[in-house]
Formats: structure tokens, C-alpha cells, sequence
């Protein structure tokens, strides 16, 4: 198997760090079936990336084999943002999808004991009929057997149907939120989409909060889950985010 290091990945603030382990455990009760999860979010620029980053760390941290995929195939910045290094070829989702590559040569083991990468490597202004092809879900169906979980790395839902069609083929979602950015109504919109497809939201994810707010909890600090399966944004109409 090919290798990759991350030469730029910042170590994190403890209660940064806590959160996300905290999402990370939550995780882990949403059931064994749950493997495949799609992160994604509503608008650009929410911390999608960063989330799927740092969970995928924490999850090998702890001795689970997780693979990253990056599937912001218009956009990616993983390797410039994470400084990506391998001395092979980089091949990446984009040749297996257009039948350049097998999955084989597009996964990398990294730095990370146990952290698994699939990245972009060559991205193409218009996925969508590569993402609607069978070679995607075949990709996940080899992956499952090999990882105890896939994360997958999507652009935003308000700005392309990428993640919505990616979606279709995971076990699970996570939409990112940045706090005090994102319109609540822009919210409930991805919700609302996520909702459409079969696949369960498994919570939200926000990100950036303004911790001074919320005394001197440190588990409200950046990241906060709030409750699986809509509990937070469901039917329920007196919940909404602040
Ligand atoms: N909780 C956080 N604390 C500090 N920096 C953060 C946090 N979340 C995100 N960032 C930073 O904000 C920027 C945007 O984050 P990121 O790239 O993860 O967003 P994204 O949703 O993946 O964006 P895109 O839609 O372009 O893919 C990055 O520079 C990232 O390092
Ligand atoms: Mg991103």
C-alpha cells in the first residue's frame, strides 16, 4: 500500500479536543451498522474539513482503522491545507471513479497509525456523472470490509448536489453548523434535504461557538452535538438552534 504523511496538522486545544471526543463516542452508539458517515454542511466554509480532519485523527487515535475519503472532488484543499506528502504517484477518487485506477491504488496509509486516506488528486469542474455512476458505491462496499469506519468529506449541500448524492450511499450524515454564521432557515433547508434521502442525520455539529456565552463549560466549546436523529431540529418546533 502506497504511503502518505500529513506534514500540517495542529495539535488542538484540550477542550477542542474533548468535544470532538465526545463526538466521536456518540458516534459510536449509533449503532454497529453505522460505518460509512458523510460529513457535510450548508454553506462553504463551516468546518467540514476540519471536522472530518480531527475525527478521523481521534478515531485512529483510539485504534479504530478509519479511512478519510475526500470527495470535494470540484474543490479540494486537503493537500495544500493538511500538507499531504507522498513520494508516489498521486492517484486518488477521481481516477477510480473514471476507471483509471482500483481502489488499491488510491489508499494511502498515513503518518496516523491506524488513519487511512483516499484523496482527490486531480479534481473536475462537473462530478456529478461520475458520482452517479456504480464505481462510488462499489468503492464503499470494498472499503466497508476493510475499515471500522469511512468518513467522508463533501462540499457544501446549498452549493451542489455532490453531497446529497453521496449521501444516498453512506450509513450515517453530520452536518456541520458554524455558529452564528450559517441562517437558521439555510439550516433547515439541509435538513430538510438530508431528510429526503434514506440515509439518517445522525446529529449536527457546531462548530465555532461563542464559548464565553455558555459559562465555563468546556464541553460547549467549539464543538457541540446536539441530539441524534433530529431530536434537536425534529418535529419538535420549540427546539430550534439559538
Ligand atoms: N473549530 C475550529 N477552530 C479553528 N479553526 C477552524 C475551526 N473550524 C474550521 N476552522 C478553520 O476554518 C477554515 C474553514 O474550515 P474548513 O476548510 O474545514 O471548512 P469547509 O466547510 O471544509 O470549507 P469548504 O466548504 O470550502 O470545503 C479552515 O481554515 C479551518 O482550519
Ligand atoms: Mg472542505
Amino acid at each position: 500500500m502506497k504511503d502518505m504523511s500529513i506534514e500540517n496538522m495542529p495539535e488542538l486545544p484540550f477542550d477542542v479536543t474533548e468535544s470532538l471526543n465526545q463526538l466521536r463516542v456518540s458516534l459510536g452508539f449509533s449503532g454497529e451498522n453505522i460505518k460509512t458517515i458523510e460529513i457535510t454542511s450548508s454553506t462553504p466554509n463551516e468546518g467540514k474539513s476540519f471536522v472530518a480532519m480531527n475525527l478521523w485523527k481521534m478515531m485512529a487515535d483510539v485504534g479504530n482503522r478509519v479511512l478519510l475519503i475526500d470527495c470535494d472532488l470540484r474543490n479540494s484543499e486537503m493537500r495544500s491545507k493538511w500538507g499531504l506528502q507522498t513520494n508516489e504517484e498521486l492517484v486518488g477518487i477521481v481516477h477510480f471513479l473514471a476507471a483509471k485506477a482500483d481502489v488499491y491504488d488510491i489508499v494511502y496509509k498515513t503518518n496516523i497509525a491506524n488513519g487511512y486516506i483516499i484523496p482527490v488528486a486531480a479534481c473536475v469542474p462537473n462530478p456529478t456523472i461520475l458520482l452517479e455512476g456504480k464505481r462510488f458505491g462499489e468503492l464503499l462496499e470494498v472499503c466497508k470490509s476493510q475499515f471500522d469506519y469511512i468518513l467522508l468529506d463533501t462540499p457544501a449541500l446549498g452549493s451542489v448536489v455532490d453531497a446529497l448524492k453521496i449521501a444516498t450511499y453512506c450509513d450515517g450524515s453530520l452536518l456541520v453548523i458554524r455558529s452564528g454564521e450559517t441562517p437558521r432557515k439555510m439550516v433547515e433547508n439541509s435538513v430538510s434535504l438530508l431528510n429526503r434521502t434514506e440515509t439518517p442525520l445522525l446529529g449536527v455539529v457546531l462548530n465555532r461557538a461563542d464559548t464565553s456565552k455558555r459559562g465555563n463549560n468546556y464541553y460547549y466549546n467549539h464543538y457541540y452535538r446536539y441530539g441524534y436523529h433530529g431530536e434537536y431540529y425534529g418535529n419538535n418546533g420549540n427546539k430550534k438552534p439559538k
